[in-house]
């Protein structure tokens, strides 16, 4: 028996590398899951077009967990974009952008999903639980990503302060973040090829080995070793965890 047996999940850019194998875990260990992306991604007991910036697709998504399940053990707050520029070149537009796809659809999820995590709060071992993406850029910083990393260290507050508020509120949700290091997905590979762009370095090869460098163990992770972790979180095993920023880094120094 799996240790999700019987738990209702949704997970955002479940289309992406981490969402996709954060959606193949859960399912693994039992759990239903509301799988959505920008496009209904293909793999999920239920899939859904949801763009996390629109309060519509929100209430829409909540109205369709309500009516199928009337509750949501764990949210995992995964979509993301990364811009990267540098400070004198990002526009404001693509700074605005940044924040509205990262940090606002983190306030727009839990005011939709609230009361379905209220309703897992009340009845499930552990409470329910809520996993934000965020990146060990959200806790150190990096050069050109100046946007991406505000964003992220914002989600790592935002999570800590949500996890307070719903403590002194009693609702039992535990609200955590999950910090991956490079983790080998699309969203890093553009990352490289905008680097070789900018000219930080002469070809994708050199900012693969530096990468694999800035990581003691030697090598980028793989999205399977960050769903572990999300698994992890939203499992009863970390009935104490809350506020929380779990890193799973491959031990990441920058450079
Ligand atoms: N890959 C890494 O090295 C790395 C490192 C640290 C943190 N992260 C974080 O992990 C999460 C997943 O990243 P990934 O590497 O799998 O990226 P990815 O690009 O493979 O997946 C991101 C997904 O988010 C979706 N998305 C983008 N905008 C959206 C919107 N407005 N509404 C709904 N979905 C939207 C995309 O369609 C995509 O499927 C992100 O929060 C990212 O910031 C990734």
């Amino acid at each position: 028996m799996g240790v999700l047996e019987g738990s209702v999940a949704l997970v955002t850019g479940a289309g992406g590398g981490i969402g996709a194998a954060t959606v193949a875990a859960l399912l693994a260990e039992g759990a239903e899951v509301i799988a959505t992306d920008l496009r209904a991604p293909s793999a999920g007991t239920l899939t859904c077009a949801h763009d996390v910036t629109s309060e519509a697709d929100w209430a829409r998504i909540a109205g369709e967990i309500e009516a199928r399940w009337g509750r949501l053990d764990c949210l995992v707050n995964n979509a993301a974009i990364a811009t990267i520029s540098a400070i004198e070149e990002n526009s404001l537009a693509d700074w605005r952008r940044q924040m509205t796809v990262n940090v606002d659809s983190l306030l727009l999820s839990l005011q939709a999903t609230l009361p379905l995590l209220r309703a897992s709060g009340k009845v499930r071992a552990g409470g329910a639980s809520v996993v934000n993406l965020s990146s060990t850029g959200g806790l150190a910083g990096a050069a050109f990503m100046s946007a991406y990393c505000t964003s992220k260290g914002a989600v790592t507050l935002f999570t800590k302060s949500a996890a307070i508020e719903f403590g002194v509120l009693g609702y039992n949700i535990r609200v955590n973040a999950m910090h991956p290091g490079g983790i080998g997905t699309a969203m890093l590979d553009e990352i490289f090829d905008a680097y070789v762009r900018l000219g930080v370095a002469t070809d994708k090869d050199v900012v693969i080995q530096g990468m694999n460098k800035s990581h003691p163990i030697g090598r980028l992770g793989k999205p399977e070793e960050i769903a572990a972790g999300i698994v992890h979180l939203c499992s009863t095993a970390s009935s104490f965890m809350t506020g929380s920023s779990m890193v799973v880094d491959g031990g990441y120094t920058a450079q």
